[in-house]
């Protein structure tokens, strides 16, 4: 339970880092939630004793904030018409898209905005009433642009932090948003507003000078105070996430884990070149594109089902959403027309998995894989670059690397980079890797495993945090 004064540090996110069930006795239990943002985050939840705001995962959930896992949960209800049109809605349909660099249209519905501003509202009071006098609270990712100002209106004591998980778009797609001007507003009601990459900061700064009058120096935001002078300063800059990198490759050096990538091995059938991608099942991920690819690779006979496989995960997400509905279709087309072209008995040219499995079960698939291909269209960061990596402790393996990932900013000296559009490069790059030699392998990864292994989590943490505290609080400019 939080003491009387609230929590030190209270974290926002849409989602609790576990979904809650109820069984018929209305008993709660909970499963891990899905995504990078959980990932990263749960570690450096478990280390402090703040507290974690969210969505418990289901519709009309009432669930009194509990302890899980080392962290204090507070849950927060929404209704099924909330789940549809601020979770399905809004985040999913308009901003999701609108921030990919538009691969599927964004759709624009002013009911949807609405729920969102009502939604934002209710996280904020929930983290409000969590905060300590002068605590930190820190909001994550593209669902929850406007706390950070609801927050700061009822609170001017909290330290606010805000960090985007996924890209902020240029100006010419972030201008398409009808609440362009609100949504900027929202988010300049943190302090320090974090972004994966230089390039988001930016973009972001730029729809700042296009669409308000406040003054920007670099990375630095002014804001005017009541009487139009120049008041208190925000903050835009770049944090890359990262995951527990000490953790992972650990996990990935026990004996169980170990003896599990050989068994996965033995089941394909012992091939020669074990491909392997991972993704969610969203149409941001490259995922048509790859396996067109890989098709197009055994039509050339470059690779043949023999020799050659490919194992690809694609996790069961926003299956409300028809975007995500019609990517499911079209996979799985492509899929089953590959296997009935290519595939001989004993021998699938794609391994297709529509589930999600625990972290012990994917440290294995990622031992066992000798290439791991992440070829996204857009994306935020990509953890799974950067969880394969840390798994390879024995420095083999080859990750195939898209330029469009904030990950690429940092893997581009021991990856192979790829431009998941061009179609004939990214099947060179593929080749290329299926054949690489130990000791190019060597070489690249552990130049990778070097800049993974010392940029883990605990370090963005750290630094966003530490570059929070150390900005004037809100009484030093009255
Ligand atoms: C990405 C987003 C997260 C989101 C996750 C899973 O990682 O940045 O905010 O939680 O995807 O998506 P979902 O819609 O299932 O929460």
């Amino acid at each position: 339970m939080p003491g009387h004064d609230g929590h030190d540090l209270v974290v926002v996110a849409n989602r609790l880092p576990v979904d809650i069930t109820l069984d018929d006795d209305g008993k709660v239990g909970w499963k891990r939630s899905p995504g990078g943002l959980v990932t990263a985050l749960e570690p450096v939840m478990q280390k402090s004793d703040g507290a974690w705001v969210g969505w418990s995962g289901g519709p009309d959930l009432e669930v009194e904030p509990f302890d899980a896992d080392d962290m204090y949960l507070v849950p927060v209800t929404l209704s099924a018409d909330e789940i549809e049109r601020y979770y399905e809605g809004f985040s999913n349909d308009t901003l999701w898209p609108l921030y990919h660099d538009v691969i599927a249209p964004p759709a624009f519905h002013r009911q949807w905005w609405d729920t969102y501003r009502r939604v934002n509202q209710r996280f904020a009071d929930a983290a409000a009433a969590q905060a300590a006098p002068g605590a930190i609270v820190w909001v994550h990712d593209y669902q929850l642009q406007l706390v950070p100002r609801m927050l700061r209106e009822q609170r001017p004591d909290l330290r606010i932090g805000f960090f985007n998980h996924i890209p902020f778009p240029p100006l010419e797609l972030f201008q398409q948003l009808p609440w362009r001007r609100a949504v900027v507003d929202g988010l300049l009601g943190a302090d320090l507003i974090g972004f994966q990459r230089a390039g988001d900061a930016s973009n972001f700064i730029r729809a700042v000078r296009r669409l308000t009058d406040y003054t920007t120096r670099g990375p630095i935001i002014t804001m005017p105070d009541a009487n139009g002078k120049p008041g208190r300063h925000v903050r835009a800059a770049s944090f890359p996430i990262s995951i527990d990198s000490n953790h992972f490759d650990q996990l990935a050096r026990t004996p169980e884990v170990q003896a599990r990538a050989k068994e996965i091995r033995a089941d394909l059938g012992d091939p020669d070149v074990m491909m392997l991608g991972v993704d969610r099942l969203d149409y941001t991920k490259g995922i048509r594109h790859r396996i067109k690819a890989y098709g197009e690779i055994l039509q050339d006979g470059r690779l043949d089902v023999g020799h050659a496989t490919l194992v690809q995960v694609a996790s069961p997400s926003r299956e409300n959403v028809g975007a995500y509905q019609d990517l499911r279709e079209h996979v799985e087309g492509l899929v089953g027309r590959i296997n009935g072209e290519f595939g001989e008995i004993g021998h699938s040219a794609i391994h297709y998995l529509h589930h999600s499995y625990p972290p012990e079960e994917m440290a294995a698939m990622y031992l066992a894989a000798d290439v791991m291909l992440v070829t996204s269209l857009r994306d935020g960061m990509n953890l799974v670059a950067k969880e394969y990596v840390a798994a390879r402790s024995d420095d083999r393996g080859v990750l195939v690397l898209s330029e469009f990932t904030g990950a690429a900013d940092e893997m581009s000296s021991g990856a192979l980079l790829v431009n998941p559009h061009d179609i004939d490069g990214m099947k060179d790059s593929i080749v290329a890797a299926a054949h690489m030699d130990h000791r190019e392998q060597r070489r690249r990864m552990r130049r990778l495993r070097r800049r993974v292994l010392s940029d883990d989590v605990a370090k963005w943490s750290d630094s966003f945090l530490g570059v929070l505290t150390a900005m004037p609080s809100r009484s030093e400019y009255v």
